[in-house]
């Protein structure tokens, strides 16, 4: 048997070296380590067979004379910095499609790009229309037109889309010829949008786009319409001037990402085929701050859960009972304090095990960035800061897990007074995770440690809702140093290296079964109010991710011929 030149590598945030893979290739949902990338598709008997992830063993699918490695990407962030290798057909030096395009072809699409600003624009204002509100499900036709919407624009482009039925909310997939020998990117994105409570806050109505100060006003301009928007804009502008793209480009716009992705989650494995790529090109986060754009490396998983305490069999008049009986409100806020202590640590035994502690390079990076508490606390409308003891902003908000409480109801809410001791209080909490902590491991601990904190005379459930791991993406690859440069051409200024707090759910996931590379391109602004009344989206952000996204995928086939 061969043996595959494995690369040393270094985990960028412990130092510690790791042994990498040398050269990549895809086939049937294997990943296959080949001794040089000459040979990557060659006879496959002659490669070692690896499988980076312990949660899906492959092992019964491959052949005999194989190993198999074990290792847990998106925990070490490991991948080698590889030569450029595709997952695509053998590179065919006499064919003549899939030559990548030249820069006088980039320039008139830039061009073309200026001048369809308005349609582009109206485009987006038709989307945002649309209340695809997923976790309503009062709203289902709504989510559903949603989903018809960017159905429409993609094959009125002329690419092949399938509409995937769910138990939930309809799953887009789309994707442009195969160019062969070049790499093939996944663009991922979601069209459902999160409620608009409270709507009395908002200037416009959350669903009548409109612009104030360059801004586009609606829920889902900036999370995530307006921005996989950019892809699409992209890709459709390209095709429409009759170029032919130098890569394949795939799409998946989901409906359920604001709820956890929990169909796509399932569906994943069986979609892996279809979804095939090097890398998944990812545009639902923020820039590091206005004028600085920025690659995100890193996100945050979450775990969501709710906490409901009961006490007597209906409401009581406070004064007869009070002071006789346990109060489920207060039993609530007790166990819910008990939490956290005042230096912001949260206080679930074994919470923090898994968590990777920062090296002092990466806590050096992060503070040379261009961060201000002050203006910060300013923006959001606090007097201070708050968070665990010995770390920066950035630091809390990237790489430190948290435990929130997302919302609290009980007893009376109505006007004025009512002397009551109510018969329920409950909690919504999340808890966000950073790589390498376990959503499961998280739900035990939990219950076991509100197990020690409820007070005798009320009962507690709890219930598990949806979890995701964090993930980390490695940024020496190809795609990297292509979107660095495409950003740079498109916004004037080259992006920094940041990781951010928020969570998409799917990513890791799609790390792990489609085993690509990841790159997260935020065209957002961090008071784009997302989630929040009055979400805007900066409408020149929108044509610069637009033409970022357009020499990106130059950008890309440039670095392959080049590698
Ligand atoms: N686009 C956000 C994720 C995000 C937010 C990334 C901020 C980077 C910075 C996404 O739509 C989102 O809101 N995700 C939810 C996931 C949850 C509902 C499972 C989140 O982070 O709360
Ligand atoms: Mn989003
Ligand atoms: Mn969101």
């Amino acid at each position: 048997m061969q043996s595959g030149r494995m690369l040393r590598s270094r985990n960028r945030e412990t130092g510690d070296r790791l042994a990498g893979r040398a050269h990549c290739h895809f086939h049937a949902r294997q990943l296959i380590l080949a001794p040089s990338p000459q040979q990557v598709s060659a006879e496959i008997g002659d490669f070692f067979v690896i499988r980076q992830c312990n949660l899906r063993p492959h092992a019964r699918r491959l052949p005999r004379r194989t190993e198999i490695q074990h290792f847990w990407r998106g925990c070490f962030n490991l991948i080698a910095p590889t030569p450029f290798t595709t997952r695509t057909e053998p590179v065919n030096s006499n064919s003549s499609t899939g030559s990548p395009s030249n820069v006088q072809d980039l320039d008139a699409l830039v061009q073309v790009l200026h001048q369809q600003r308005a349609t582009m624009l109206d485009d987006l204002v038709q989307w945002l229309k649309i209340p695809s509100i997923s976790s309503d499900s009062s709203k289902l036709a709504e989510v559903q037109a949603g989903c018809q919407w960017v159905t429409d624009k993609l094959r009125n482009a002329g690419l092949d889309v399938n509409v995937i039925q769910t138990q939930r909310h309809p799953i887009v997939i789309a994707h442009t010829p195969p160019v062969p020998g070049a790499p093939v990117v996944l663009v991922y994105g979601h069209y459902d949008v999160q409620p608009v409570e409270p709507l009395e806050d908002w200037i416009s109505g959350p669903f009548e786009p409109t612009e104030r100060d360059g801004n586009l006003y609606a829920r889902g301009a900036t999370d995530d319409k307006g921005q996989v928007l950019t892809h699409v804009q992209s890709v459709c502008q390209w095709l429409a001037s009759g170029q032919t793209l130098p890569l394949q480009i795939k799409f998946i716009i989901e409906g359920e990402e604001e709820v956890g992705s929990e169909s796509l989650e399932q569906m994943l494995p069986d979609l892996a085929e279809q979804l095939a790529c090097d890398c998944v090109v990812i545009s639902d986060s923020s820039q590091y701050a206005d004028g600085q754009p920025a690659i995100t490396y890193g996100l945050r998983g979450i775990a969501t859960f709710e906490l409901a305490v009961s006490g007597p069999n209906q409401d009581l008049h406070s004064g007869s009972f009070g002071g006789a009986v346990m109060n489920p409100a207060i039993a609530l806020c007790k166990m819910l304090a008990g939490l956290v202590d005042d230096q912001g640590v949260i206080q679930i035994p074994g919470y923090y095990d898994d968590v990777q502690p920062l090296s002092d390079q990466q806590r050096q990076q992060w503070n040379d960035l261009p961060n201000d508490d002050a203006s910060f606390a300013a923006v959001i409308g606090v007097d201070e800061l708050f968070g665990e003891t010995g770390y920066s902003t950035d630091e809390r908000r990237w790489a430190r897990p948290t435990f929130d409480i997302n919302g609290i109801t009980s007893g009376h809410q109505g006007e004025g007074v009512k002397t009551i001791i109510p018969a329920v209080a409950s909690a919504k909490l999340s808890f966000r995770l950073v790589p390498n902590q376990c959503p499961k491991a998280l739900s035990a601990a939990l219950r076991q440690r509100l197990g020690e904190l409820a007070p005798k005379g009320v009962r507690w459930e709890l219930e598990d809702d949806h979890g995701a791991p964090g993930m980390l993406a490695d940024i020496e690859t190809p795609f990297a140093r292509a979107a660095s440069s495409a950003i740079e051409a498109a916004f004037d200024t080259a992006p920094v290296l940041i990781r951010e707090g928020g969570s998409i759910p799917i990513v890791a996931r799609f790390q792990q079964v489609l085993d690509c590379d990841c790159l997260l391109l935020g065209w957002g602004l961090s008071d784009d109010n997302t989630h929040s009344p009055n979400e805007k989206f900066r409408i020149a952000d929108y044509y610069r991710g637009i033409e970022a996204s357009a020499r990106l995928w130059h950008q890309i086939a440039a670095e392959h011929q080049q590698g």
